[in-house]
C-alpha cells in the first residue's frame, strides 16, 4: 500500500472578518526565515461556527491556531489547559494541539512588551497608565503590562461593567482602577496611554481629554492601519513624546505563537520593516 500523507503541518487564523489579515503572510516569513515547512490559512468563523469549525480543524489534522475578534473569549472554553495570561485575562489567541486537546494561550500581552520595550526602547517600569477599552483586546494585553512593572492601571470603558469585570479579573485591587468614561477628565495624566477599543471603525472614539497626556507619555492604539488614524492624531496633537500603532505589536504576538507552536523564535525585524513599508499611510513619531 503506498501512502502519501500530506505532511505539512496545518496552522490557520480564525475570526470574523479575516479576509485582509496579514498573519499569513507573517507566518509564511517566519516559517521561511527558520526553515520551518507550515501551512497557515485564514478561516471566516463566526461565532456560531468557531467551535463546529475548529474541531472539523483539529480532525484534519490542524496543529495550531490563532484566534481573533470576536472569537478570542469563546476560545477559552475550548480548551483544556490555559496559559496563565490566558487564563487572566479570559482571552485565548492561541492554540496548540497537544494529546488531543487544545491548550490556550494569549499572547498579545507579550508581544505588545516587546514591541513596546525592545522595538521603541521604552521603559514601562512605574508608568502610570490608562487603558481604554475592556473586550477581548484590552483584556488580552492587560496581565502582560502588569507583570512589565507598570505602576496603576486605570480602565475606563463605554460600559463600565466591562471595565469593572477587566479590573476584577487582574486580582490586584490596590493597582488597577476602573474608572468611568465620562470622569476622564478627573483622573490627571498618564505616562502610557493604550487604545484598546473598535470604537474607530464604527461610531468613533469616545472625546479624550488632551489634560490626559502627561510628560514624555508614550500613546499606544492596539490598531493598525486607517483605525488606528484618529487616535494617533489626537496623542501627537496632545503632544505624546511617542505615537505607536499596533502593527509591531501584531508581528511581535506572531512570533510568540510561532513559539509556542515550533519552539524557535523568528526574526521579526525584516517581516516588520516589509509590513511597515506598505503601510504608506502610517506614520510614527519616534
Ligand atoms: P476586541 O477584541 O477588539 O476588544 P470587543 O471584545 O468587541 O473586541 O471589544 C471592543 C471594545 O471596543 C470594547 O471595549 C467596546 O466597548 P463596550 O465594552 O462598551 O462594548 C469598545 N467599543 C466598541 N465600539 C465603541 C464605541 N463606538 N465607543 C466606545 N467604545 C466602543
Amino acid at each position: 500500500m503506498s501512502m502519501h500523507p500530506d505532511s505539512t503541518p496545518r496552522y490557520a487564523l480564525f475570526g470574523h472578518p479575516v479576509a485582509h489579515t496579514l498573519s499569513p503572510v507573517i507566518h509564511a516569513a517566519f516559517a521561511r526565515d527558520r526553515g520551518i515547512s507550515m501551512e497557515y490559512t485564514a478561516i471566516e468563523a463566526l461565532p456560531g461556527q468557531f467551535s463546529e469549525l475548529l474541531a472539523r480543524f483539529a480532525d484534519d489534522g490542524g496543529a495550531g491556531a490563532n484566534v481573533t475578534l470576536p472569537l478570542k473569549q469563546q476560545a477559552v472554553g475550548l480548551c483544556a489547559h490555559l496559559g496563565d495570561h490566558a487564563r487572566r485575562s479570559g482571552a485565548v489567541n492561541t492554540l496548540v494541539r497537544r494529546d488531543g486537546d487544545w491548550h490556550g494561550f494569549n499572547t498579545d500581552g507579550r508581544g505588545l512588551v516587546r514591541d513596546l520595550t525592545d522595538r521603541h526602547g521604552l521603559d514601562l517600569r512605574g508608568r502610570r497608565t490608562l487603558l481604554i477599552g475592556a473586550g477581548g483586546a484590552a483584556r488580552g494585553i492587560a496581565p502582560a503590562l502588569l507583570d512589565a512593572g507598570i505602576g496603576d492601571l486605570y480602565v475606563v470603558n463605554r460600559t463600565p461593567e466591562h471595565a469593572d469585570a477587566l479590573a476584577d479579573a487582574m486580582g490586584e485591587p490596590g493597582r488597577v482602577h476602573p474608572r468611568y468614561l465620562d470622569d476622564l477628565g478627573k483622573l490627571g495624566e498618564f505616562t502610557l496611554i493604550i487604545q484598546a477599543t473598535s470604537a474607530a471603525r464604527g461610531a468613533g472614539l469616545p472625546p479624550l481629554p488632551m489634560s490626559l497626556v502627561g510628560n514624555r507619555a508614550a500613546a499606544v492604539d492596539l490598531n493598525y492601519g486607517e483605525v488606528s488614524i484618529p487616535f494617533l492624531a489626537w496623542a501627537r496633537a496632545s503632544r505624546a513624546l511617542q505615537a505607536i500603532d499596533g502593527l509591531g505589536m501584531l508581528v511581535e504576538q506572531a512570533a510568540e505563537s510561532f513559539y509556542h507552536w515550533h519552539g524557535v523564535r523568528p526574526d521579526t525585524d525584516p517581516v516588520y520593516a516589509t509590513l511597515r513599508g506598505r503601510q504608506a499611510t502610517l506614520i510614527t513619531a519616534d
